[in-house]
C-alpha cells in the first residue's frame, strides 16, 4: 500500500494524475442501458478470443519454422512433444472457429437490436471491416501447418482471386509469390498472419471500443429519442457488467479447452503438391461462398458473390428507418432473417457436397451442388 502511494505521488508529480483518474473514475461508473443482456457479451467475448489468439499465437512462433521442409514437423513438434504444446495449439486453432462464431454472433446481435444506427454507422462499418479481418486471418493461418488440405484448400482460394477480371491476376500474383503455393506463399501468409493483420486488427478494434466507450451502449429507442443512460435504472459498468463478462470469459475458457481435449485438431499428411487429394473443402466460414460459386459461371459468380459483404458494409445507410425494436421494421429483419437461413443452407450444401449421407435414416448420395440423390438399391 505504501508503495502504491509512492507511485502514485511520483506519477502525480510528473503528469496530470487527477484528469487520468477523473477520467478511469467516470468510465468504470457509467452507466449501461437496463436492457444490457448476456446477448451483450458476445462483443466482449470477441475482445477476449483476440487477446487470447495473440497469446497463444505467440507461443506458437517459439517453435514454428515457416519453410516447406520444416513448417510441417515444427507443428508436429509442437503437438506431441513441446510441453503443453498440444493445449497452445488446440487452443489457437479452436480459437480461430470460435472467434468467427463469436463476431458472426455479436455481429447478429447489434444488427437484430438495431445498435447500428445514427449515431453508431462508424461502430458497424469498422465491425465489418474487422469480420473481415478475422477471416483474412483464419485463411492465412490455414496454410501455416502446410498439410495436404491447407496446401490445396489455399491452392483453391487463389484460384478464386486469379479469377476477378483485371486486377484478379496481379493479386494472385503477389499473394503466391509466382504462379502456384510454394515456400514463397509460406513466407507472405506468414509475415501477414503475425506482423501485418495483428497491427490493423489492434488499431481498428481500439477505434471500435473508443466509439462504443464514447458514444455509449444503444439503447431500444428510437434514433433521435435515445435518453442518456440513467445512473438509477441502469446497470454499473462496474463492477456489475464488469463481473458478469468475468463469469462469461471463465465458463467459456473452460469450454475451449474441454473442446481441444474432446476435439483435438488433426494435422493430417505433409502437403504434396504432386498429388491432389479427392474432396478439398474450405473451412466452414467459406462454405456459403464457395457453395454459391458453383451455380454461376465463374465471372458473375464473383460479382454475386461481392454483393453481401458490400451491403453488410453500407447497411446503416440503406436502413434508415428511426426504429430499433425488430418487430417495428418488419423489412429489415426478414432481409437479416432470409440472409442467415441462405448462409446456413448454402453452408450445410457445401459441407456435405460430394459423399453419402444418411438423412433421416436413408442413405443418400450428395452432389457435386449439394443435391442429396437416392441410391438404386443393388
Ligand atoms: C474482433 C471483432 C470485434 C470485437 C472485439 C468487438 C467488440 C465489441 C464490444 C466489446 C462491444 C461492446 C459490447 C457489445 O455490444 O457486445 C462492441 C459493440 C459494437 N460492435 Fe463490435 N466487435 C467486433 C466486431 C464487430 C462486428 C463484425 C460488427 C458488425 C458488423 C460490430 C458492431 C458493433 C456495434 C454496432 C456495436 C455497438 C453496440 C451497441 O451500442 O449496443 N462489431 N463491439
Amino acid at each position: 500500500m505504501k508503495l502504491l502511494r509512492i507511485v502514485d505521488e511520483w506519477l502525480a508529480e510528473r503528469l496530470p494524475m487527477n484528469d487520468v483518474k477523473g477520467f478511469i473514475r467516470a468510465q468504470a461508473s457509467k452507466a449501461l442501458p437496463p436492457h444490457t443482456s448476456w446477448f451483450h457479451t458476445f462483443g466482449s467475448l470477441s475482445l477476449f478470443l483476440v487477446v487470447s489468439q495473440i497469446v497463444t499465437g505467440i507461443l506458437l512462433m517459439v517453435y514454428y519454422r515457416a519453410t516447406p521442409e520444416t513448417a510441417f514437423e515444427s507443428v508436429r513438434y509442437i503437438t506431441a512433444k513441446a510441453d503443453f504444446g498440444w493445449l497452445i495449439r488446440g487452443l489457437h486453432a479452436w480459437g480461430a472457429t470460435l472467434m468467427l462464431l463469436m463476431v458472426l454472433l455479436h455481429m447478429m446481435r447489434t444488427f437484430f437490436m438495431g445498435a447500428f444506427k445514427k449515431p453508431r454507422e462508424g461502430t458497424w462499418v469498422i465491425g465489418v471491416f474487422l469480420f473481415g479481418l478475422t477471416l483474412t486471418f483464419g485463411f492465412t493461418g490455414y496454410l501455416l501447418p502446410w498439410n495436404q488440405l491447407s496446401y490445396w484448400a489455399t491452392t483453391i482460394g487463389t484460384e478464386m482471386t486469379g479469377s476477378i477480371p483485371i486486377v484478379g491476376a496481379p493479386i494472385k500474383h503477389l499473394l503466391l509469390g509466382g504462379d502456384a503455393v510454394s515456400g514463397e506463399t509460406l513466407a507472405r501468409f506468414y509475415v501477414m498472419h503475425v506482423a501485418v493483420l495483428p497491427w490493423i486488427l489492434m488499431m481498428l478494434v481500439t477505434v471500435h471500443l473508443v466509439l462504443m466507450r464514447v458514444q455509449g451502449l444503444a439503447t431500444l429507442d428510437p434514433v433521435g429519442q435515445e435518453s442518456p443512460a440513467d445512473q438509477k435504472a441502469g446497470i454499473p459498468f462496474f463492477p456489475h457488467h464488469v463481473l458478469k463478462e468475468l463469469m462469461v470469459f471463465s465458463v467459456f475458457l473452460g469450454a475451449m479447452i474441454t473442446l481441444v481435449i474432446l476435439w483435438p485438431t488433426e494435422l493430417g499428411e505433409k502437403a504434396n503438391p504432386l498429388e491432389t487429394p479427392a474432396a478439398i473443402k474450405p473451412e466452414w466460414y467459406f462454405l456459403p461462398t464457395y457453395q454459391l460459386l458453383k451455380f454461376f459461371p465463374k465471372l458473375l459468380g464473383l460479382v454475386i458473390a461481392f454483393v453481401p459483404p458490400l451491403v453488410l458494409l453500407v447497411w446503416p445507410f440503406l436502413d434508415r428507418t428511426p426504429q430499433r425494436r425488430l418487430r417495428r421494421r418488419p423489412v429489415s429483419g426478414t432481409i437479416g432473417v432470409v440472409a442467415l437461413i441462405l448462409a446456413v443452407v448454402l453452408g450445410l450444401m457445401g459441407a456435405l457436397a460430394e459423399q453419402e449421407v444418411t438423412i433421416f435414416g436413408k442413405k443418400v448420395h450428395v452432389d457435386h451442388y449439394g443435391i442429396p440423390h437416392s441410391i438404386p438399391r443393388p
